[in-house]
């Protein structure tokens, strides 16, 4: 049988998603709302975008399974082109907002109550790109709402999905390993340096104390801070509230490799890994720019009251806004660069070999 040639709209699945925008208010007896329409469109282009957010994670995490990452492969170039479309995405979501702005308060008002009690809190693929790129349920704000199940909460189904993405190992996690995989500080390309049980290697000391020098007055304890992220080392009285504010989800060691790779990238060999690590800033950045322009939006549109999802609205937003980060202790790595004409000069024989894990 000759095959039929492809037609656009089947190829494209067209007469399913563009019969799937049905408008409650234009049922039964409701009075029409003409922005119910816009409100149903801009979500599901959202989440068409969502599902391939979460298609370029997910090739991304699994080339991080990987036992073994080859920094010089194409998997590791692809990793970076992928995580630049996800930038890329989230810079649309960000723009796609002001489409949504076009309707006004009294106009979602017209069809509100009709959606009560589903919300955009419920947006699975949402929750799973978090998850996916390592936002804990405990590190969320008010992680008991993530919990509920009735009204307003997720399906068992759903939950249950969730729960499954958050308990697998994610990218923050996935980064921490290969970052300590990193053989900066292998002996064989450092001849004539000796380790130093303080900052383990005398690379590191000498970094310190150029650091240090580089203080202003009013920022000298920073190096109490630079002692406690990157060496684990505190003076005795650190109170634990200075503790939880440094303490990071990315161990010392992790954390050393992203500050040498930020301080050394103009070298071609650390520019892949740079770029990485500098897409992983950019996307919590875009996802926290989102975060804000959608609570400028709610507080616009429904003012204090609470959200259809049944959380407390705009207040929650905000919490969530403040803490649900997961590469902050990446971009906080700033505080300890140096100026680059008082870097040391690294060894040749590490930069020769770098490239070649
Ligand atoms: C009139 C427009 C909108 C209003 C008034 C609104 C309102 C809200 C409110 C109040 C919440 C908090 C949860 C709740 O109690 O319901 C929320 C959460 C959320 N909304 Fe919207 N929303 C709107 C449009 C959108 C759009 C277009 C999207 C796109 C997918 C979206 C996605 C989300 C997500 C993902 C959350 C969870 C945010 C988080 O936990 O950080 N919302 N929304």
């Amino acid at each position: 049988m000759p095959q039929e040639p492809m037609y656009y709209g089947t190829y494209l699945g067209l007469d399913k998603i563009l019969d799937s925008q049905h408008p409650v208010s234009f049922q039964n007896n409701n009075q029409p709302a003409h922005d119910e329409m816009l409100f149903i469109i801009i979500h599901q282009a959202y989440e068409l975008w969502f599902k391939q957010i979460l298609f370029e994670l997910d090739y991304v995490l699994n080339v991080f399974s990987k036992e073994k990452i080859n920094d010089n492969s194409e998997d590791i170039n692809l990793v970076r082109h992928r995580l630049h479309r996800i930038i890329k995405i989230l810079e649309l979501l960000n723009q796609q907002v002001s489409v949504l702005d076009t309707m006004t308060p009294l106009d979602f008002l017209a069809f509100r109550n009709l959606l009560t009690p589903s919300s955009g809190f419920q947006s699975k693929q949402f929750r799973l790109i978090e998850a996916k790129l390592g936002l804990q349920l405990e590190q969320r704000h008010q992680s008991a709402y993530y919990k509920k199940n009735n009204e307003g909460g997720f399906t068992q189904t759903d939950y249950h999905t969730i729960n499954e993405a958050e308990s697998t190992k994610n990218l923050q996690q996935l980064i921490n390993n290969w970052l300590e995989r990193m053989p900066f500080f292998d002996a064989e390309f450092w001849s004539n340096h000796s380790t130093n049980h303080f900052t383990e290697h005398t690379f590191w000391f000498t970094y310190r104390n150029i650091y240090q020098d580089g203080l202003t007055e009013r920022e000298a304890t920073k190096i109490i801070d630079f002692d406690y992220v990157l060496f684990e080392q505190k003076p005795d009285d650190l109170s634990e509230e200075q503790l939880q504010y440094l303490r990071s989800n990315f161990s010392p060691k992790a954390l050393r490799a992203a500050l040498f790779i930020m301080l050394y990238r103009d070298f071609p060999v650390f520019q892949t890994s740079y770029q990485i690590v500098d897409a992983l800033i950019e996307i919590d950045h875009l996802l926290s720019n989102w975060r804000h322009k959608h609570l400028i939006m709610v507080r616009r549109m429904i003012g204090m009251r609470v959200g259809t999802g049944n959380t407390s609205g705009a207040g929650y937003l905000e919490g969530a806004l403040s803490k649900h980060y997961v590469y902050r202790d990446l971009s906080a790595l700033s505080t300890y660069l140096i100026e680059r004409s008082k870097l040391p000069k690294l060894p040749e024989s590490l930069i020769k070999h770098l490239g070649f894990v």
